[in-house]
């Protein structure tokens, strides 16, 4: 079975992106092994641009709490990426993930997975494009298929389950994964 991962990038582990993302694992758990991780549990240091990971066996040599997150994100097949939009961008902890993806512009191992981005914002997709932006061309230079991007006005806990567009649009990007 092919493995789906999101990479929950909120400090909130009941609010919107986790909203979302829930319901978008629960119409694809029989039809992927699916796993949700929330970044803010792991400890993940910023990229030193050492440049280790462009010699040798192509990986980062940083030692922390990246070494479990790069293991679960080269086994999945689909990777989900939810921010909530803090300042116009992702989270600092979902930045952080991203700069940590300089191994994988090396070793390719990421080629051919697909993507997707969930991203919650309290004045919904208006504040969203410059990082919906940012994350195609991550998945461009990493040759990653984008499958589509869920933005979301809500803001309290909760308020994405009110967002009935949204919520239509976590069943399309579902079927479009199926
Ligand atoms: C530090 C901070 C900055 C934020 N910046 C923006 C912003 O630039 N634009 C916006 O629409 N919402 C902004 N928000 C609101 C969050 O995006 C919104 O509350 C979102 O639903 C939180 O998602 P979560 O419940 O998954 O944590 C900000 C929130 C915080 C805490």
């Amino acid at each position: 079975m092919q493995r789906l991962l999101v990479l929950n990038g909120s400090p909130r582990k009941k609010g919107n992106t986790s909203v979302l993302s829930e319901y978008l694992l629960n119409q694809l758990s029989s039809n992927y092994k699916t796993e949700q991780i929330f970044l803010y549990d792991y400890s993940i240091n910023p990229c030193m641009d050492c440049r280790a990971c462009k010699i040798d066996e192509l990986e980062c040599i940083l030692e922390d709490g990246m070494s479990e997150i790069y293991k679960k994100i080269d086994q999945a097949d689909v990777l989900i990426f939810g921010s909530p939009i803090y300042w116009f961008g992702p989270t600092a902890q979902t930045k952080m993930l991203i700069d940590r993806f300089r191994p994988y512009f090396s070793n390719k191992k990421l080629e051919k997975k697909k993507a997707a981005i969930v991203l919650p914002a309290g004045t919904g997709s208006a504040d969203c494009d410059l990082t919906t932006e940012m994350f195609k061309r991550v998945f461009d230079a990493l040759d990653v298929d984008f499958m589509g991007v869920i933005t979301s006005k809500s803001y309290d806990v909760g308020d994405a389950y009110n967002d009935k567009k949204a919520m239509k649009n976590v069943e399309l990007l579902a079927q479009k994964l199926l």
